[in-house]
């Protein structure tokens, strides 16, 4: 999907102001390029839609943690949204204040919780009894009090991908509200904890904003009886569109719901998606053409241990030529499969591409895979993983260097 950072150019792909063929000539193929610009313009839209809340934002890191890109949404005024220690590590890196930094996740371990607490992170968004019950023991053994904000599972179905719903019953995320009301009911016991919110995220790339209202809603009555309990972190979800044909409700939509649901309460949330997806795209190169069996096989140099989003959750990144010079060829675009060389019948990067005449050596551009792209990249195959580019103005450069067979052997015995 072009916007107003990768845009056509004299016939050629630019994001922003660099040819993306230049880039290409200079790092090789497969490589993700990011625009920064995009990537600030999209907090700028969500800080100016949620503020007459004026919302915490933490970026959520999972989404796509590379250091550079971190260093811009802090610098931008943003906090972090962590899935593990390691993830506070690569905040703490980035040059995030901890204090900036809430911890998620389901799972987190003892020497986990040990190191946020030495980090001394903002909020901790606890999962289940029995965590909140270990973070309360070790903040005592430290001398701390660590601030709670509790996961609730509504047991709301949100409109999306199955992979990627979190807030129904059935899914691992979050206490369910007997439990929360239980623990809010003790909340005495834990000397050592202050809870002070909840948190609540229902999944990601949410087609509905009615699935979020009334989980806030359901929030909102759990903590109702705590004066003292008005933080709410809503999570992340605001859907992004991959294709044109795309209708998902804008940010604005969400806040226009939530802005008069959430009067008096202390708004946060967590956007990964919405803030990075359609700021990078992979950029890969034709390899060969196959045509038989009555398809088009367009087989590239990229391929799903660079983006596993299409094998996946059947996610549809739209691909596009680099040059389009050719007026004429593109009249003849045609539908195309363009796959990679990794060695899976899923490795399909796009299924109902509409390409043009190509040839080996022809480049293209796998759009809107800024989130969830790189961080879930693999050595697959024994593929080296691809390098990362940031387009700032009209300048770029390198933000992580592409692997070698070196790199990927450099852990084993
Ligand atoms: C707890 C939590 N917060 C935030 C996010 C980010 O969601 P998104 O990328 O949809 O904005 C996720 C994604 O899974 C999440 O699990």
């Amino acid at each position: 999907m072009i916007n107003d950072s990768f845009h056509y150019q004299a016939g050629s792909l630019w994001g922003d102001g660099v040819a993306l063929d230049t880039i290409a000539e200079a790092v090789g193929t497969p490589a993700y390029v990011y625009s920064a610009t995009r990537l600030l313009n999209n907090v700028h839209r969500l800080q100016t839609a949620f503020a007459p809340l004026s919302p915490d934002i933490h970026y959520s890191i999972k989404a796509n943690g590379n250091l550079a890109l971190l260093r811009l949404l802090k610098d931008a005024g943003l906090g972090m949204d962590a899935v593990s220690a390691g993830e506070i590590y690569r905040a703490q890196q980035a040059g995030v204040d901890p204090a900036h930094i809430v911890y998620a996740g389901v799972g987190k371990t003892r020497t986990e919780i040990a190191y946020a607490l030495a980090a001394g992170v903002g909020w901790f968004n606890v999962e289940s009894h029995a965590e909140l019950q270990l973070l309360n023991t070790l903040a005592g053994e430290t001398g701390q009090t660590a601030q709670v904000a509790l996961r609730l599972n509504p047991g709301i179905q949100a409109q999306t991908h199955h992979h990627i719903a979190t807030g129904h019953f059935g899914a691992k995320f979050g206490m369910t509200p007997d439990i929360i009301q239980d623990i809010l009911a003790h909340r005495a016991d834990y000397a050592h904890l202050h809870i002070a919110g909840l948190h609540i995220h229902i999944g990601s790339q949410l087609g509905d904003v009615r699935e979020t209202v009334e989980a806030v809603r359901a929030a909102q009555a759990l903590a109702a009886p705590y004066a003292d309990m008005r933080t709410l972190n809503i999570g992340g979800g605001f859907p992004v569109h991959y294709t044109a044909s795309d209708e998902y409700p804008p940010p604005e939509a969400f806040a226009t719901a939530l802005v008069p649901a959430l009067d008096g309460w202390q708004l946060m949330i967590e956007p990964g998606r919405s803030i990075v997806a359609d700021a990078g795209m992979l950029l890969v190169s034709v390899l060969y053409i196959k045509e038989q069996g009555g398809q088009r096989f367009v087989i590239s140099d990229g391929s799903m241990t660079e983006l596993i989003r299409p094998a996946l959750y059947d996610a549809i990144h739209p691909v596009i030529p680099v040059r389009v010079s050719d007026q004429a060829a593109n009249h003849e675009a045609k539908p195309a499969i363009v796959v990679g060389p990794v060695c899976e019948s899923s490795d399909v990067l796009h299924r109902g591409a509409l390409l043009p005449p190509l040839v080996a050596g022809d480049r293209l551009a796998v759009m809107v895979a800024g989130a969830y792209g790189m961080v879930m990249a693999s050595n697959y195959n024994m593929r080296p993983r691809p390098p990362e580019v940031l387009v700032e103005g009209d300048t770029w450069r390198v933000i992580r260097r592409r692997e070698t067979w070196q790199d990927v052997l450099q852990f084993e015995m």
